[in-house]
């Protein structure tokens, strides 16, 4: 069969050094897109593969569009996106859970109790279905960013956001309230490109597997 090219998007932003080191692992050379560089799309000197750069939150997008085959994204953004893509497997890095958070004397609220919630998120789906399956009516109120802001002026009344480390919580004088889920960076795969290049998608999907699941293993 022969080769074509395989156009993976990388996501802009905090996942972009832990993506490229995995894939440079690989023997692939995913610097060639952003590290100081304006470049948006940029082919692979070694392998019939070119990159994307792209936003996390479009990630999703592209593949399932099919501008690009394959893409890695953090589970958080996908599950928020709802698209239509496959996801073979889970990458094992940027570990972090999303969390219903507000002020210290919030501890123990009883949201069935409190009427009209507003809650500040930049994940309004998850936060509506995580509400309405607990049969709780809210207001959603969609920010970009800097959400831990929104209770501290009372734009909302809590927020549902990610936490990693927790430092941005705590410096904001928040707590978590409730765990909502967890989640991990992924990599995804438009349906298509799944069939017509498969062979190119299995090898890096096995050598990707082969590489973190020692560190999974270990963990
Ligand atoms: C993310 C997230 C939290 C913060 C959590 O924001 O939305 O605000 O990181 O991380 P921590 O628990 O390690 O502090 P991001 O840095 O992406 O910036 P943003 O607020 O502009 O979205």
């Amino acid at each position: 069969m022969a080769y074509t090219m395989l156009t993976i998007a990388l996501p802009k932003g905090r996942l972009l050094d832990p993506t490229q080191a995995l894939l440079a692992q690989l023997g692939y050379t995913p610097t060639v897109v952003g590290n100081g560089t304006r470049k948006l799309v940029a082919p692979d000197p070694h392998h019939a593969v070119r990159y994307l750069l792209v936003k996390p939150v479009d990630v999703p997008t592209y593949v399932e569009h099919g501008a690009a085959d394959v893409g890695i994204v953090g589970q958080d953004t996908l599950r928020e996106a709802e698209s239509d893509v496959l996801e073979p497997l889970a990458l094992g890095f940027a570990r972090c859970r999303l969390v219903v958070a507000g002020r210290p004397d919030q501890r123990g609220l009883n949201l069935r109790l409190a009427p009209h919630l507003r809650i500040a998120s930049k994940y309004p789906n998850l936060t509506q279905t995580y509400f309405q399956r607990r049969g709780l009516s809210v207001e959603v109120i969609p920010l970009q960013g800097s959400v831990e802001l929104a209770p501290l002026v009372d734009l909302a009344d809590l927020l549902v956001d990610i936490v990693e480390s927790g430092n941005t919580l705590r410096e904001n004088g928040l707590i978590e309230l409730e765990e909502i889920a967890r989640f991990e960076a992924a990599l995804i795969v438009n349906r298509a490109s799944r069939w017509t290049k498969r062979e190119q998608i299995d090898t890096l999907v096995a050598q990707l597997e082969q590489l973190i699941r020692p560190a999974q293993n270990g963990m």
